[in-house]
């Protein structure tokens, strides 16, 4: 029978939405084939899914990677990796600075007993590997304080433990950073943000070699952390527009800052993209075509200050999440790293009135004058 879909070899535009849960085998031998690996096949979507695995074809390609295997969230994502390839006994090094659930799962991890170390962005991280050490996980730029941590310098220090060097690519994405080329085994992204781009769905994204795609999408199956079907159907329909979004992202966010780094309401700014900043000689090195949307820095001196801020907003909205096509603000201390005890906060060096800027696709002028006139607010 012609498949009703292209009765005459004329394909949708679009990867079709398949929403079935379960696949009709059209006989023993086909089973067998699909079950054993012989040829490509669907049986269960907790296994796999068409509609999955056209987007996951298309992220490997972004980020130069063999295969990729997408999740429910970026979150599922960081937790099949740990769940993947660290055992009892195995040394894991965070940066201080990644987003802040990765501290609660990192408890989880402490109880399965992972030993756990935790770094400075400035720290030698050379120093610090151990001989346990299996895994290295890092960002950059970082969640929030958009801090510059060098990748091959990384790679370089996991090489001495023959440890895996895994880079959350979220903020800078395959746009601007591809951290496989820098070094990187596995890169990992909360789609959620700017690879869907629209608010409107989560997943995760963990781009691999073949032979990690086999380990990962074993996971996946075995926990059930598999993307449905529609999400990733949004998904791909939000990675049409990603150059483009993110090309005008980077652009508005670095006007944004050079406004910004001469303001006198600003105390402390952090963007990748200023001369000023101290990791700029670093994303120059592994950034290419801008330094992405995401920038942080304090506002006046105190949380009420940032909250008067806030409150002024017209075009920026205060809302979590980040790399949509909407300008989000919010702070920290009040959202992402809500839960952490304050000792941990401090390390962070993410202040009271820190907030975290998320630039959009907006006209520049006028995200610029909505700040403008907020900062006016605050003394
Ligand atoms: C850098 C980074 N990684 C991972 C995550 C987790 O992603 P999700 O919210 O899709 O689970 C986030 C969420 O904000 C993030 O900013």
């Amino acid at each position: 029978m012609n498949d009703p879909l292209t009765p005459y070899g004329n394909k949708p535009m679009v990867t079709p939405i398949v929403n079935a849960v379960n696949y009709e085998y059209r006989d023993f031998e086909v089973l067998r084939k699909i079950t054993d690996g012989e040829i490509d096949g669907y049986t269960y979507h907790r296994d796999d899914n068409p509609t999955v695995r056209a987007v996951e074809k298309k992220i490997a390609a972004m980020e130069g990677s063999e295969d990729c295997v997408v999740c429910t969230t970026g979150m599922a994502a960081c937790t099949m990796v740990y769940l993947t390839y660290l055992k009892t006994g195995d040394n894991i090094i965070f940066f201080h600075d990644i987003y802040g659930a990765n501290y609660k799962v990192s408890l989880i991890l402490e109880r399965m007993g992972i030993d756990i170390t935790w770094l400075d962005s400035d720290e030698n991280l050379e120093k610090r590997v151990k001989p346990n050490t299996t895994m290295i996980f890092m960002e950059s730029p970082t969640n929030p304080l958009c801090k510059t941590i060098d990748i091959a310098a990384a790679r370089r220090a996991a090489d001495k433990a023959g440890a895996r060097l895994v880079v959350d690519n979220t903020f800078a994405t395959p746009y601007h950073q591809l951290p496989l080329k820098l070094g990187a085994h596995i890169v990992i992204h909360s789609a959620t943000k700017a690879l869907g781009g629209h608010n409107d769905l989560m997943a995760g994204a963990i781009a691999v070699s073949k032979e990690d795609y086999e380990k990962l999408w074993f996971t996946r199956q075995a926990i059930g952390t598999t993307l449905d079907a529609y999400s990733a159907s949004l998904l791909e329909r939000g990675l049409k527009t990603f150059e483009l979004r993110a090309e005008k992202m980077a652009a508005n966010a670095q006007t944004i800052a050079e406004y910004l780094g001469t303001h006198p309401g600003i105390s402390r700014l952090f963007y990748p993209g200023l001369k000023t900043d101290a990791g700029h000689a670093i994303a120059s090195k592994q950034m290419h075509d801008g330094f992405g949307g995401m920038m942080a820095f304090d506002v006046g001196k105190t949380q009420e200050d940032a909250k008067k801020f806030i409150s002024k907003l017209k075009v920026i909205y205060h809302a979590v999440s980040l790399g949509s096509t909407e300008s989000l603000i919010c702070i920290p201390h009040l959202t992402t790293m809500l839960y952490l005890p304050p000792e941990r906060r401090a390390i962070f060096g993410v202040r009271e009135n820190t907030v975290r800027l998320s630039i959009g696709i907006e006209p520049a002028e006028q995200i610029l004058e909505d700040l403008k006139q907020a900062l006016n607010t605050v003394k």
